[in-house]
């Protein structure tokens, strides 16, 4: 593969999608050949699949049904946009991928991380990101702001011990899963933020050059 798939992951409100702005500005200066998207969604189908998942009223969504929605937003994800820019050279630039399922399906909703893994396995032939960055920062915090901003969506809404699970899961899975993946310490200021997330790009910008 030609091109860098670069995932942004962290909590709901860690300040992934503000962070993601500056890093897009930021290629574009440079004239990089880049597309930014994001999961669930990133394709027409996969934005309906979003809706789904994120609507407030299906409050009886099944928890496979969940993780399964997912791997198939994922899945068109992969195929229809991810793989081809890679192929053409791009740098794939998203938000959320694998690494969120296996945190809140897995581990949130309990289904486990060996069966999540092997759904979404299925569904995106073991794709994996080059470059991970982690936002760490306290979901609690971050979580009362962005509920209180706009309400929240559906899985937003879980309650507070369900989004300390899924951050608790992720730490589990950055142990498990340590390749390519860079910590962010997201308390900081948007400017630091930032500056953290450009040196590991750049780094692997470099590398493959
Ligand atoms: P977003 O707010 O980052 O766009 O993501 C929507 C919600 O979906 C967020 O609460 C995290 C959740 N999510 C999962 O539970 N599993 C996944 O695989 C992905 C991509 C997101």
């Amino acid at each position: 593969m030609k091109g860098i798939f670069i995932t942004l992951e962290g909590p709901d409100g860690s300040g992934k999608s503000t962070i993601m702005k500056h890093i897009v500005n930021y290629l574009k200066d440079k004239n990089l050949d880049f597309i930014w998207t994001r999961e669930p969604g990133g394709t027409h189908i996969g934005e309906k699949i979003r809706n789904i998942i994120l609507d407030e009223n299906n409050k009886n969504m099944a928890a496979e049904t969940e993780a399964l929605l997912y791997a198939a937003s994922r899945g068109q994800h992969v195929q229809e946009k991810i793989l081809p820019a890679l192929k053409e050279g791009k740098v794939v630039l998203c938000e959320r991928f694998i690494l969120s399922s296996l945190a809140y399906q897995g581990i949130g909703r309990n289904l486990g991380i060996e069966e999540v893994k092997m759904i979404n396995d299925f569904a995106i032939k073991g794709i994996r990101p080059d470059l991970t960055l982690f936002f760490y920062v306290d979901p609690v915090t971050t979580l009362n702001r962005k509920t209180k901003q706009k309400g929240g969506d559906r899985l937003e809404k879980e309650g507070l011990d369900f989004h300390r699970e899924v951050y608790d899961g992720y730490m589990k899975l950055l142990k498990m899963y340590p390749k390519n993946t860079k910590e962010i310490d997201a308390t900081k200021s948007i400017e630091e933020v930032f500056e953290q997330s450009i040196y590991h790009i750049e780094n692997i910008l470099k590398r493959r050059n």
